[in-house]
């Protein structure tokens, strides 16, 4: 056991009343767990801000029949143990029934962000992601929400939902924190195998084989996305390798000002993806994020 304050119920988010009242902002991190030095960073840039709430919970709303839900890792025991270091002032990890009292409630509806890369390829799934975060965020009432750049069009969608609903929080993208040999640390890596895992850079690759070719001077989306395939010949087999306008995910004429390159492919039984956003103008191409300036990383 650890010492973490572990909120299970609705009822037990009364406690962060206390930390309502103090000067530090609530800074919330939504996970699903099997936590990694990702998830890890995100929850020490919200110390950084506040006093960080983390919450695990495996939504099933944004799984699509046939998906991993019930294989996705859950060990809430050692998800503890690593946030217990850092700081948190609360972990919320409720059960599924506490979230969703009943099936068939109402969704959110993402907006013209989910069209395309993973919201055309899994039908559904942003809707999931909408409504838990504005479940989550209506019940802890952050002032800041910290999300990661590896899920860039989450980023967007949920951004998109803050501006149109009008949600009172702040958003912050931060960078993917990867594996040496370049991988995004992702929950699903651990489905792969020693084999698998290696051909699994292909994704990271594939990103860093386009821009390469953009700070070659290459303008042409298709042809950068072209170098994107090349790498990803190595997966099992390829979703999506696109380059897109941020902040609105149009496809871009030429590949210039602010874009998203992004991929996903299969390996074995993962379905994994990777992003990098970056800033093409006469200076050259360098990376950014997607949401606030003020968090941009050279
Ligand atoms: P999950 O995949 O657990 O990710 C939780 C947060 O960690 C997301 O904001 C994700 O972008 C970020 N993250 C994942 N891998 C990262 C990496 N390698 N570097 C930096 N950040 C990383 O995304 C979800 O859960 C869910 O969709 C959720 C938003 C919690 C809604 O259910």
């Amino acid at each position: 056991m650890t010492d973490v304050d572990l909120l299970r119920t609705r009822a037990d988010l009364t406690r962060l009343e206390p930390l309502r009242a103090a000067a530090a902002p609530l800074v919330l991190v939504p996970t699903m767990g099997a936590l990694h030095a990702g998830h890890l960073a995100l929850v020490r840039r919200a110390r950084e801000l506040g006093d960080p709430v983390v919450s695990i919970f495996v939504n099933p709303t944004q799984f699509a029949a046939g998906e991993d839900f019930a294989a996705y890792p859950r060990d809430l025991e050692r998800d503890l143990a690593l946030l217990e270091p850092l700081g948190v002032a609360a972990v919320f990890a409720p059960a599924v029934d506490e979230m969703y009292a009943r099936d068939g409630g109402v969704m959110v509806q993402p907006g013209p962000a989910a069209q395309g890369l993973c919201g055309g390829r899994r039908p559904g799934h942003f809707a999931g992601v909408l409504t838990i975060v504005l479940k989550l965020l209506h019940l802890i009432r952050p002032e800041i929400a910290i999300f990661g750049r590896k899920d860039a069009q989450q980023c967007l969608v949920i951004a998109e939902m803050v501006r149109d609903l009008d949600v009172p929080v702040r958003l912050l993208d931060l960078p993917t924190v990867r594996e040496p040999d370049g991988l995004a640390m992702s929950s699903r890596n651990a489905y792969l195998s020693p084999a698998g895992r290696r051909r699994a850079r292909c994704l990271s690759d594939a990103l860093a084989a386009a821009r390469t070719a953009l700070e070659a001077g290459e303008r042409a989306p298709a042809r950068l996305a072209a170098a994107m395939a090349a790498a990803l010949a190595a997966a099992d087999s390829v979703e999506y390798a696109e380059v897109r306008r941020v902040p609105d995910l149009a496809v871009p004429a030429r590949a210039e000002g602010r874009l998203l390159l992004a991929v996903a492919a299969r390996i074995e039984p993962a379905r994994l993806i990777d992003n990098l956003v970056v800033q093409v103008d006469a200076g050259g191409v360098r990376e950014t994020s997607l949401l606030d300036d003020r968090e941009a990383t050279a």
